[in-house]
């Protein structure tokens, strides 16, 4: 899709694989010759987005955006340094190694804070996989023995959003589409994970649009997917945000083309 719309421009946009840019750039010892007009960086390997900027490429996303994104625990930091309603959370201490143990003190003032059941999410996941609900203080213990020296954080449960949120697809500073997805089985509402996906573009409130632009602001976004929870009253809460969002389902659920528009929204901004 992306290919095709930048053809559409009559822009040559060429794919190549994490090991082929990091062999050409061994090869060319790490300056690059020819230099691309700027970089559709649909990746996450953070040294490698680093490394072209340095050599002075435009990378949509920025490395430091997608950096930002990729780690909830950091994403969460940044959101709530700039005020944006998020549920409450522990992010966990660094860890060197498994010891099997965990600080009691920490996982003690997270429960009684956060209260049960809650949520225990690592640091890098997708598709709802290595998020989950934890009932009780043994299954918070066993979740993060489990998770071993992984980053994660513990999150209060927004139960008024059990098993429903919203995807929201921004591009450049622009809500282009939403999807409400739902899962009546799972508080997880991921598509990928059994949800599903109805148009939700013309049903948003101006404060679930501005939360979503807001995120992409403060994490330095050109384009991304937002999650949001629905709070108590109904109110937008921020989830999540993935720099690299899947956007098949969303096409497929509102007919909008997340690639076309990313390709548009790069062309104007670089004139
Ligand atoms: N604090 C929370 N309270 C209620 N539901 C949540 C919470 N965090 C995540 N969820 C549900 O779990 C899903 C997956 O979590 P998310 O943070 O988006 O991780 P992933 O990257 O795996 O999609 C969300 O889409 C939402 O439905
Ligand atoms: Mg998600």
């Amino acid at each position: 899709m992306l290919e095709g719309a930048a053809a559409s421009f009559d822009v040559e946009l060429k794919r190549i694989g994490g090991a082929d840019a990091w062999r050409i750039l061994a090869e060319e010892g790490y300056e690059l010759k020819k230099k691309p007009d700027f970089v559709l960086f649909w990746d996450k390997d953070l040294r490698l987005a680093y490394e072209l900027e340095r050599q002075g490429l435009r990378l949509y996303n920025p490395a430091a955006a997608i950096e930002a994104c990729d780690d909830k625990t950091l994403t969460w930091l940044l959101c709530r340094h700039a005020g944006l309603p998020q549920p409450d959370s522990f992010i966990s201490p660094k860890k060197f190694h498994d010891d099997g143990l965990s600080d009691p003190a920490f996982l003690a003032a997270a429960a009684d804070r956060l209260g049960f059941p809650c949520v225990v999410k690592e640091a890098f996941g997708s598709f709802g996989q290595q998020v989950s609900l934890v009932r009780d203080e043994d299954e918070l213990l066993s979740q993060i023995r489990q998770i071993g020296e992984r980053p994660y954080l513990i999150q209060r449960y927004v139960a008024s959003s059990e098993g429903r949120d919203l995807r929201l697809q921004v591009v450049g500073e622009r809500v282009i589409a939403a999807m409400l997805r739902e899962n009546a089985s799972d508080f997880r509402a991921n598509i990928t994970n059994g949800g599903t996906a109805s148009d939700y573009t013309d049903r948003l409130t101006p404060q679930q649009t501005e939360l979503a632009v807001r995120a992409c602001r403060v994490l330095g976004l050109d384009f991304a997917g937002v999650d949001l929870l629905f709070g108590e009253k109904g109110e937008p809460v921020l989830c999540e945000v993935n720099s690299n969002a899947h956007f098949k389902n969303l096409y497929d659920c509102t007919g909008v083309d997340t690639a076309k528009e990313i390709m548009t929204y790069i062309m104007t901004s670089r004139n």
